[in-house]
């Protein structure tokens, strides 16, 4: 009889404890909602209104943008803490899309006085990440070039401190050897994903001396964190 008792008794205070543990995390996101597919168990508090308008921008693109093969959350909040703790005045992004990654990377560039060149090939895309940009309100620390990045990469002169490669994986390369010259010392090759990259690329970042690479959020694809030594 006792036992009978006791048993419901543990079982209600047990399912008491659960309902607001459940509850808090379906309000934080902790299921995947909110900014783009996540991994991790935490969101970025935003410290001011600035950040947190970016923020918002990005939650709705998350929510409302899809099909822009947009990096998971995790690796935009990788780059954004890179950029912001080398204190990065200059990234190059090949590969804007709708401006996702790039308003991660922007995150960071505003408070480090530094600036965005982002290329994109897709005429309408470009359209979009303008007006993200402008709904995050960097628009004035961001430079999108259209046309194709093997090409337009030429009219980058100045020195790079992140060179963020995310557009079509068979270029890599071709980015990698007309851009390296320009990365500074110190400085950093970003490459998204590890697991589509060719060989010939991989080979380059991983066997040669000069560099010294590892690789990031394995379970969502893989980012190549890429050091141009010193
Ligand atoms: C994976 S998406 C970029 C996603 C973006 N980095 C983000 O996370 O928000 C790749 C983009 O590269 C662009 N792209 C592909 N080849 C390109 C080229 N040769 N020059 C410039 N952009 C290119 C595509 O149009 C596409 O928008």
């Amino acid at each position: 009889m006792k036992k009978n008792i006791t048993i419901p008794a543990i079982l209600f205070i047990f399912i008491s404890l659960c309902i607001p543990l459940i509850s808090e995390a379906q309000q934080r996101g902790w299921y995947g909602r909110g900014r783009g597919p996540a991994s991790s168990e935490t969101l970025p508090v935003p410290k001011d209104a600035q950040e947190k308008k970016i923020l918002d921008v990005l939650d709705e693109i998350a929510a409302n943008q899809r099909g822009m093969l947009n990096v998971p959350m995790d690796d935009g909040r990788l780059l954004r803490i890179l950029a912001e703790t080398m204190g990065a005045k200059h990234v190059v992004e090949i590969g804007t899309s709708n401006g996702y990654s790039s308003l991660w990377l922007l995150l960071a560039l505003r408070t480090t006085g530094g600036k965005l060149t982002t290329f994109e090939i897709d005429p309408d895309k470009v359209k979009l990440a303008t007006a993200n940009f402008k709904k995050a309100g960097v628009e004035n620390i961001v430079t999108i070039i259209e046309g194709d990045a093997h090409k337009e990469v030429a009219r980058v002169k100045e020195p790079i401190d992140i060179l963020f490669l995310d557009a079509d994986k068979e270029g890599y390369l071709d980015y990698l050897n007309k851009l390296l010259p320009l990365v500074r010392l110190g400085g950093l090759i970003v490459s998204h994903n590890w697991d589509a990259m060719d060989q010939d690329y991989i080979d380059r970042l991983t066997k040669m001396a000069d560099l010294e690479t590892i690789i990031q959020n394995i379970q969502s694809g893989g980012v190549g964190v890429t050091l141009k030594k010193r």
